[in-house]
């Protein structure tokens, strides 16, 4: 993170009133630089940094671990991104998941790695009512009081490792951090969720390169800005177009990967119109910070020609969803060059995709423990 950017001196002061929003509360918190908590009683465990954001030139908080590459905000006005983007992509995938989840099954336990505002994992938590849903983030923007009983939210870095058991998950997700991982920590990433994954449960990686695709010039300078900057910190988004590979050099089996075109503007109808609106959000990010350095009447004219080319050439993002397996007796084995666990393949079945019983009204495959087929196509019960 460049340092140039941090300023320690906007000490916004500590509000706590009961009637604020549990969210406007978390946002207060995050300005407060002071070192006491009192009246912080909603979240009386946090760690010390998780008080702490650091605002930077673009008039933008940000965390502030250095050992996390992520560049995006954290404040309230990424917040609404993040939910509006939730809706977007539950919207084109048809639903939160895409494997078969037993409602029923005991212990069940999912988990959403970089949960953001919590708004997945919430909805996961009302329908999975009997299951232990957490979620984990390095801001602490997830609501802490105003949550089901069954949600469980924490900060965590995930590059220090989860705090949770081996074996722990029947279900991880993990969506959309793409601006968060450099190559090396992906790899770190995936072998940390196979070690809290249950002998074959279900990793779920839904991503973005964050590239629009069909660019006209100005949209295609806004690529190239999110790209250096994201380079700057360490990061290349275009590594999320490998996670299928990377998924099974980590040790996961059945691994299937798709993609799909995702309309921005208009000319995709009500996805592209969110779509849109959610390129305006990410391009600021990238127009007004550390390399674009625009103005905001910059930054809204470049958009608007942006807009413009999106819908004369019906530009598109592309979605990644990755499904992979942990498989049932994982062995560990240490080389000389790598300490990674690797896993051994023991499978003698290949998944495929199905469909959901409400297929007729989606494209979209799932991954379903209980379809698989023999090599010969053949189904049977995994
Ligand atoms: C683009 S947001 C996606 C949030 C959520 N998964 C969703 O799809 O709505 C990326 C999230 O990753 C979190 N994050 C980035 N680096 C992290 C790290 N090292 N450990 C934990 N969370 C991290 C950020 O704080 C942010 O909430």
């Amino acid at each position: 993170m460049d340092s140039s950017h941090d300023d320690h001196s906007s000490g916004f002061s500590h509000h706590s009133s009961s009637s604020e929003s549990n969210q406007s509360k978390l946002a207060t918190l995050h300005f407060d630089n002071s070192t006491t908590h009192s009246g912080t009683s909603c979240m009386p465990t946090l760690p010390e940094w998780a008080y702490h954001s650091r605002r930077c030139n673009d008039g933008r908080t940000r965390h502030t671990v250095e050992s996390a590459p992520y560049m995006l905000p954290n404040d309230l006005t990424e917040s609404d991104r993040l939910d509006a983007q939730h809706y977007l992509v539950r919207f084109i995938f048809k639903g939160n998941y895409n494997v078969q989840i037993n409602p029923e099954s005991p212990d069940l336990r999912i988990l959403d790695v970089a949960t953001g505002t919590g708004v997945w994992a919430l909805e996961m938590a009302h329908e999975f009512p009997k299951a232990e849903i957490h979620g984990v983030d390095i801001s602490a923007i997830f609501p802490t009081e105003i949550k089901p009983p069954n949600c469980h939210f924490q900060l965590c870095n995930i590059l220090d490792g989860l705090p949770f058991p081996d074996n722990h998950f029947d279900f991880i997700y993990q969506r959309l951090l793409v601006y968060a991982l450099s190559p090396a920590q992906r790899r770190q990433v995936n072998a940390e969720l196979l070690r809290v994954l249950k002998p074959e449960g279900f990793l779920q990686l839904v991503e973005s390169d964050g590239i629009v695709y069909n660019p006209g010039p100005q949209m295609e300078r806004i690529n190239q800005l999110s790209l250096e900057t994201s380079l700057r910190h360490g990061v290349d988004p275009r590594e999320v177009q490998t996670m299928k590979s990377g998924l099974k050099h980590s040790g996961y089996i059945n691994v299937n990967s798709f993609n799909i075109a995702l309309p921005v503007g208009a000319w995709g109808g009500k996805a592209g119109q969110l779509s849109l609106q959610n390129m305006h959000g990410l391009a600021t990010i990238w127009l007004k910070g550390e390399v674009g350095k625009m103005n905001q009447d910059e930054c809204d004219a470049a958009l608007a020609v942006a807009d413009t080319e999106c819908e004369a050439n019906q530009s598109y993002y592309k979605v990644w969803l990755v499904v992979g397996t942990k498989p049932k007796e994982p062995k560990k084995i240490t080389n000389a060059s790598s300490t990674t666990t690797m896993t051994r393949n023991t499978s003698e079945k290949v998944p495929v995709l199905v469909s959901t019983s409400s297929s007729s009204s989606s494209d979209i495959p799932r991954v379903s423990s209980s379809h698989y087929a023999e090599k010969n196509g053949s189904m049977s019960a995994a």
